[in-house]
């Protein structure tokens, strides 16, 4: 089968396209035939190296000489081709989605064990629709239910409003959780940021949020681009700062225990819960959330895929398509 192989740490250089083994489940797993991968901030991680949170967390994930994923792809949709002689949860001929934290969704053919990281897709979703969910709604979703609880009355202010998880938290914090929704994005992506649902749009490159004084219950920054000292300001009295860069423990550590001091709270590190994936089906089948698809390369230009989302300018999500 064809796969996406890193032997070694590096830029999107190192990646190739190889043939290798078609994998074979084990009786507690699924053999699942792959349509599409999307590319998330970790695929970069596991890539190139880059050292993030502990050695420990080097040495579990990413590997310390060489990548231990060495089929790049942790989000994935596809469909079971074959069930292990243990698993009564999945059968042949299902259409899932998840993701996993071992590599191998660049890949035609992937086995996988049996837990909540593998769901039923949503029918009204296409395999490339849905794979972007996984590496979207997963972490926007953390950062808004359950980091922040966002609750009906609030003011919630989306920095990154445009990016592959901003895009899917405007949907949720208006269209499942109805509150008052601001979302920061560039002059190019305003109209996109208003049609998934904002009810305000501000263009980070003429104004800068925290200096409006206009005030938010919850800022949610899915860029990580901000940081809870700057954002105070802009925070109601018992407001909460939640941000998706955990990869960045110095910068906010200082922030993290003096807001234990404060009503005002930063919250980070939300990996996201995967069962939550069925949750997300449910509301997608309801027509509450969409997926927002900037790019679709084949699984041959994994690198030039993986090239385009470092630069940083995604609008939603950038997908593989595995055909
Ligand atoms: N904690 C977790 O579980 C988790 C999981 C995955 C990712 N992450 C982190 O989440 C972050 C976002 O990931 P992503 O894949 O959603 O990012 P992304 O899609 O690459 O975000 C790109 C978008 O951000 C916008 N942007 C750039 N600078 C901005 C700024 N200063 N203000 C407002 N918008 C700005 C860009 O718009 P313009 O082109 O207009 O600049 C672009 O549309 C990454 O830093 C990643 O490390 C965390």
């Amino acid at each position: 089968m064809k796969a996406i192989v890193c032997e070694k740490f590096g830029s999107a250089d190192v990646l190739e396209l190889k043939d290798i083994e078609k994998p074979i489940p084990k009786d507690n797993e699924v053999l699942i035939r792959n349509y599409a991968s999307a590319i998330q901030a970790l695929d970069i991680t596991f890539r190139s190296g880059r050292k993030v949170l502990s050695g420990v967390f080097r040495i579990v994930a990413t590997g310390i000489r060489k990548p231990r994923k060495k089929i790049v792809g942790l989000d994935f949709s596809g469909e079971v081709v074959s069930v292990g002689k243990k698993v009564t949860q999945f059968k042949e001929g299902d259409q899932v989605y998840g993701g996993t934290m071992n590599g191998n969704a660049c890949a035609e053919y992937m086995r996988l064990p049996i837990n909540n990281r593998i769901a039923i897709k949503p029918k009204n979703m296409s395999f490339q629709e849905a794979v972007a969910v996984v590496g979207g709604a997963i972490p926007a979703l953390a950062a808004l239910k359950n980091k922040a609880q966002i609750q009906g009355s609030q003011k919630v202010l989306i920095n990154g409003a445009s990016g592959g998880i901003g895009t899917f938290a405007v949907q949720i914090a208006k269209k499942v959780y109805d509150t008052e929704v601001t979302g920061v994005c560039g002059t190019s992506n305003v109209d996109m940021v208003k049609d998934l649902g904002a009810d305000y749009v501000i263009d980070y490159t003429k104004e800068d949020f925290t200096k409006n004084g206009q005030i938010y219950d919850v800022i949610f920054d899915a860029v990580g681009k901000n940081n809870f000292s700057n954002c105070k300001n802009s925070l109601s009295q018992n407001g909460i700062y939640v941000t998706v860069d955990f990869y960045n423990p110095r910068k906010h550590r200082l922030q993290l225990i003096t807001s234990i001091f404060t009503s005002k709270k930063m919250k980070g590190g939300m990996l996201g819960d995967f069962s939550d994936l069925n949750l997300l089906r449910e509301w997608i089948e309801e027509g509450k959330i969409k997926s927002v698809i900037d790019r679709v390369y084949p699984l041959s230009q994994t690198a030039d895929a993986h090239r385009y989302y470092e630069a940083g300018h995604a609008k939603g999500k950038v997908i593989i398509a595995i055909d």
